[in-house]
């Protein structure tokens, strides 16, 4: 079966090609990365496996795809770059495009990308998840995401896994015309897990995975052990998954991929992804498990890694790879994502928190101050921060201080963490900003933040705080903190003096 047939198949009970929405269509799709691989095709046109595979979605990770019919001739741009059209790349667009193509139709194409093009980070996954979404608006065909799913394997195998966040499973289906060879999610959530990208090379890879995997299929001699091994594999990761044992999960995760690189180095002439970087990286994996850090790898058809490893132990693990990108498959808020901007505060991007600090990467904050008058004095409520924050622990400071989340704004982001940490509401108003940096003493911890301050009023003398959070608070008036912060600075966090100047400019005491 040719793919323009699988289309039509899919497509059947829609008119299409009757009707374009002018406005165009968009959608974002998560790069992923298998746990358990798709290497090797019963079909090479429709991208059908041999094996089932299984992924986790890479959270933030992805492609943001619009699309508009419109021209006289096909135009693509990726992260602001036009394409030149002779390109692999756009011929390979162009292709998949033509499977959709009303007559005479051309198209505009906009794809915007955090992940690096053809190194091995699934950007084909996420580019064709995204793009037959894309399609399905611009369109208005209204299709589920089985069908859709369908769709993006006749783009790239691995991007019938990237409809989906979270865990995904490629069923790989029987029938000819691959019509039940589709990514399913699983329900499994894993809040603690996560996934480090690894970038030891972001050049294009010599090999694409789709020629390598054929190359293996074709002169590999161990390749016939591969369907036994990949179905135990599956079996013994959704095992995992079900139990939530880590150890299980990253080691099958890792045999797993070891097994497929053995695969292309037996294959004539042998091909081998890793750099010797990769290898060094490798050891040092290794050498941290025997240190008892729980952390794996897997690797897919390129000279990156992607570790994988739980929250508690993210510390560690960026003190031996402080340049990892971490994702959090399931932070689908961006509840741990801080905002990164450049020196006069223009958004440039969103990090994990803990790797932000660690890498001392800019980024945005604010700082509240809950103010009231008594007896003709002004004070401010101030927090004594838990023993368990993961800095500054115990220190007295302002009276909450936070991150807002990548989409939200200061003033609402301030509200709620006003909120969370000391159980109220207040209007708040902001006072000015500061840019601040500073190694926290005892921690490998670098704060490099701009960080907004915000005043509001209240007298509530009976407060509901958070103890995970803050385990003491109290009023005291502007005079009395300003004289105790000089006497005694090692009471307080080190951010807030700047904070108190603002404030006393703000109020013209000084
Ligand atoms: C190593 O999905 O890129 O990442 O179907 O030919 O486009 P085509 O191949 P592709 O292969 C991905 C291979 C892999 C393993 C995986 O993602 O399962």
């Amino acid at each position: 079966m040719e793919r323009i047939d699988a289309v039509k198949h899919v497509l059947r009970n829609i008119n299409h090609g009757q009707f374009f929405n002018s406005a165009g269509g968009s959608a974002w799709a998560p790069s992923n990365v298998a746990l358990c691989k798709y290497w090797g095709k019963r079909d090479v046109e429709l991208n059908l496996p041999v094996t089932s595979s299984l992924s986790i979605s890479l959270g933030h990770k992805g492609a943001f795809t619009k699309i508009k019919q419109e021209g006289e001739i096909d135009n693509y741009i990726v992260n602001d770059v036009h394409i030149d059209l002779a390109s692999k790349f756009a011929i390979r667009l162009r292709n998949f495009l033509d499977l959709f193509r009303p007559h005479g139709a051309h198209y505009l194409v906009k794809v915007d990308t955090n992940v690096p093009i053809a190194a091995g980070f699934a950007s084909s996954a996420c580019g064709f998840a995204a793009l037959v979404q894309a399609l399905n608006q611009l369109y208005d065909w209204r299709l589920n995401k089985k069908d859709l799913s369908v769709l993006a394997r006749l783009g790239s195998g691995s991007a019938c896994r990237s409809l989906y966040e979270g865990f995904v499973e490629w069923q790989k289906g029987d029938s000819y015309d691959g019509m039940d060879s589709y990514g399913v999610r699983l329900e499994y959530i894993w809040l603690e897990l996560r996934v480090g990208a690894l970038v030891v090379s972001t050049q294009e890879k010599p090999i694409s995975s789709t020629a390598a995997m054929q190359h293996t299929v074709n002169t590999s001699p161990l390749y016939s052990f591969w369907s036994e091994q990949a179905a135990q594999d599956l079996a013994l990761i959704k095992l995992a998954l079900a139990r939530k044992d880590f150890l299980m999960l990253g080691q099958i995760a890792e045999n797993n991929a070891q097994a497929m690189h053995a695969l292309m180095q037996s294959s004539q002439p042998p091909i081998v992804y890793a750099l010797p970087e990769t290898i060094a990286a490798i050891q040092k994996i290794q050498e941290l498990r025997s240190a008892g850090i729980p952390i794996f790898f897997t690797q897919d058809a390129g000279p990156n890694l992607q570790l994988l490893f739980l929250a508690e132990h993210e510390l560690m693990v960026l003190r031996a790879f402080p340049e990892l990108d971490v994702v959090l498959p399931f932070a689908m808020s961006g509840a741990e994502q801080v905002i990164l901007v450049s020196e006069n505060n223009v958004e440039v991007g969103t990090s994990e928190k803990l790797a932000a600090h660690i890498q001392g990467k800019l980024h945005r904050a604010f700082s509240v101050f809950i103010l009231q008058e008594r007896e003709g004095k002004t004070e401010v409520l101030l927090q004594q921060r838990s023993s368990t924050k993961y800095h500054s622990a115990n220190l007295w400071s302002n009276t909450c201080c936070g991150h807002p989340r990548p989409g939200e704004n200061i003033i609402t982001a301030a509200k709620r963490r006003l909120c969370e940490e000391m159980g109220f509401s207040a209007s708040l108003q902001e006072i000015g900003q500061f840019h601040y940096i500073t190694q926290i003493s005892g921690t490998d911890l670098i704060e490099n933040e701009i960080d907004h301050v915000l005043i509001g009023f209240s007298d509530r003398d009976e407060l509901q705080i958070n103890l995970d959070e803050v385990q003491n608070c109290c009023w005291v008036d502007i005079s009395t903190l300003q004289a105790d912060l000089q006497q005694n600075p090692q009471k307080y966090s080190v951010w807030l003096p700047q904070v108190l100047d603002l404030l006393l400019q703000h109020l013209q005491l000084i």
